[in-house]
């Protein structure tokens, strides 16, 4: 098909003009309401942008020069300016990308399929307080959960909250997406702990739980924040930790059995006492002299010290052969560090330290699991494990009273039922190496299809995918929507369309994986 170069030039310079138009109506706007941008506004061309945009990607596969770049940066400091930001950059029609600690694996809180888009960065909105005695913390979204713990930790060393692993983790992402840690076969997820929110809607109104209603309300408790509105902050529930928790790690490569003890593990650690929580990684390996070997590593926490751990242990998991050499006790800030895979000598005020962690390029996809793997097909998984090279499983034990929640509490579904979770993973530091290594990834997350949960295949929404669905935001946005939508949500999916098309009928809050408002009718 040919066209006029006229015609493409007009239809170009239109596009141009409205893309300015948007811009400019934006700032604007956004002047009228706040005064000068200094600080809050980050356009391409001033020397901020660059340094504010690369501060929290925490994947470099989203660091290159050809990844989609925001028009603006907008950093507010006040939740006056988040308000401002969302009800211009609505008039302007320009899609707004929200990021708290930028830990999404697939960079959707920074980049965009859309041509023209403004990110959100809330790092400067990070209060944080602490109340002992109501057993409260109340969190703002620029917060990272390794500063959360801290300060709980400063405040008290009997209380705690169920958060996840990575301590620079933000907490407008994480708890949004339904985070989880060491400690939910006790006291289940971030979600089941939040009390209250802080949100600003589409209309720019700061909403609370009382004001937001309990639809709303439950839907920002695992549906991700991004499809509603803007985070601001959570308030959640503090839960109770001995003030001697214990530790372990056991390493068995499949020369010491280790197929038996990973088969033993699928029965054992989603039913033994909900205190003990075992994650087991299972990686290839090059062990020197011998090569290149599989091997599962058992790491745990235990809400209790070492003497009650062993004696647990020893009666219902004899096979992994824990025995007192391998167990450490500490205080939960301290297993908190051990788990984060920082050295014995490291201080809990490493939690204060906002880039602690060391980036680079990595990729992750989930399943869950209903029913043990059988034995001889572990074998066979461990073999196509060794001849692909590269990726790797974390196995999250579930149970406990992650079992008794019923699965439409929270907009996260995987409760009653599902044994454990499981984590594809892939870090790498060689630009060159991404296909390769997303080719295998997606190879071994077929092969495991006969074994993973079905009707749909599941997925959690922390674990961010883009292989399992895009939404492109048109005409099929609903269609687009359901494929991720179920696979994350379940039998869920269908309250969080219909709180999405009351709260934002103009799906204005969206992305990739975003909600999607009903089909029309
Ligand atoms: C190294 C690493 C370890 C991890 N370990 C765990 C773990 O132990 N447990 C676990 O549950 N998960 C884990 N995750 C996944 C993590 O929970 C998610 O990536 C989570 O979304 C991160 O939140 P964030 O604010 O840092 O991310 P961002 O990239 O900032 O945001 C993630 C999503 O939330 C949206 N969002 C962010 N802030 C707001 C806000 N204020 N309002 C509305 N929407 C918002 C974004 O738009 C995006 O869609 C890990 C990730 C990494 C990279
Ligand atoms: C992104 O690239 C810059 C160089 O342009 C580098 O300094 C920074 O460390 C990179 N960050 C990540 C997460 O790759
Ligand atoms: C954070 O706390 C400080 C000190 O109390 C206060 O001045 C500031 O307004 C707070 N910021 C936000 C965004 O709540
Ligand atoms: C958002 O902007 C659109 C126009 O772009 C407008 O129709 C709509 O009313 C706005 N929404 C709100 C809640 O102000
Ligand atoms: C592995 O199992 C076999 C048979 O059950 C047993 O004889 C052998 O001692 C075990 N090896 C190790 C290292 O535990
Ligand atoms: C700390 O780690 C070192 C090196 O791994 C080890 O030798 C030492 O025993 C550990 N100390 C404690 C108190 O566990």
């Amino acid at each position: 098909m040919e066209s006029h170069p006229h015609v493409l030039l007009v239809i170009f310079f239109f596009m141009l003009q409205s893309t300015y138009s948007q811009q400019t109506s934006f700032i604007s706007c956004l002047q009228a309401k706040i005064g000068p941008l200094t600080n809050i506004l980050h356009s391409p061309t001033t020397p901020s942008y660059i340094p504010t945009l690369q501060e929290y990607i925490k994947n470099s596969r989203f660091n290159k020069t050809t990844t989609p770049k925001p028009n603006y940066i907008v950093t507010p400091s006040k939740f006056a300016h988040v308000e401002a930001i969302v009800i211009c950059a609505n008039a302007s029609n320009i899609q707004t990308k929200i990021r708290s600690g930028g830990h999404d694996y697939e960079g959707i809180s920074y980049t965009s399929i859309e041509p023209n888009f403004i990110l959100l960065d809330m790092f400067n909105i990070r209060n944080i307080s602490i109340n002992v005695r109501a057993r409260l913390a109340y969190v703002q979204a620029g917060a990272q959960i390794g500063e959360l713990y801290y300060n709980i930790w400063k405040a008290s060393n009997k209380l705690a909250f169920p958060g996840g692993v990575c301590p620079t983790m933000g907490i407008g992402g994480h708890i949004s997406g339904g985070g989880y840690g060491a400690m939910l076969r006790k006291y289940g997820l971030s979600v089941d702990n939040v009390v209250d929110a802080e949100m600003v809607d589409v209309k720019g109104r700061i909403l609370d739980r009382k004001s937001m209603g309990e639809d709303l309300f439950w839907a920002i408790r695992g549906g991700g924040g991004a499809s509603f509105g803007v985070i601001l902050s959570y308030t959640v529930k503090l839960v109770d930790v001995p003030e001697i928790v214990t530790v372990f790690r056991v390493e068995k490569v499949l020369e010491e059995n280790a197929t038996d003890i990973v088969n033993r593990w699928q029965y054992v650690a989603p039913v033994i006492d909900n205190r003990l929580f075992i994650r087991l990684l299972i990686q290839p390996v090059t062990i020197k002299p011998y090569g290149k070997m599989i091997r599962a590593s058992f790491i745990a926490m235990f809400l209790g010290n070492s003497q009650e751990l062993l004696g647990v242990t020893n009666k219902e998991f004899p096979e992994l052969g824990v025995n007192k050499n391998d167990v450490r006790e500490m205080s939960w800030i301290d297993s908190v560090l051990y788990l984060a895979n920082f050295d014995n000598k490291t201080k809990p005020e490493i939690l204060l330290n906002r880039h602690s962690d060391t980036v680079g390029f990595l990729k992750r996809k989930s399943d869950y699991f209903q029913t043990p793997v059988p034995k001889p097909s572990l074998a066979l998984i461990f073999k196509k494990m060794m001849e692909l090279g590269k990726v790797g499983f974390v196995w999250n034990p579930y149970g406990g009273i992650m079992a008794q929640i019923p699965s439409s509490a929270t907009p996260f579904p995987h409760r009653a039922g599902f044994l454990w979770k499981m984590q594809y993973a892939v870090n790498w530091k060689d630009a060159e190496m991404e296909k390769d290594y997303l080719n295998q990834m997606r190879s071994l997350y077929d092969f495991m299809t006969p074994y993973a949960s079905y009707s749909p295949r599941g997925a959690f929404l922390n674990y961010r995918d883009i292989d399992i669905g895009v939404n492109h935001n048109g005409a099929n946005s609903y269609d687009e929507g359901k494929v991720y939508g179920e696979k994350y949500f379940l039998g869920n999916f269908d309250r969080l369309v219909q709180i999405k098309t009351v709260v934002d009928p103009q799906n204005f809050f969206r992305n990739e994986q975003s909600i999607p408002t009903s089909p029309a009718r």
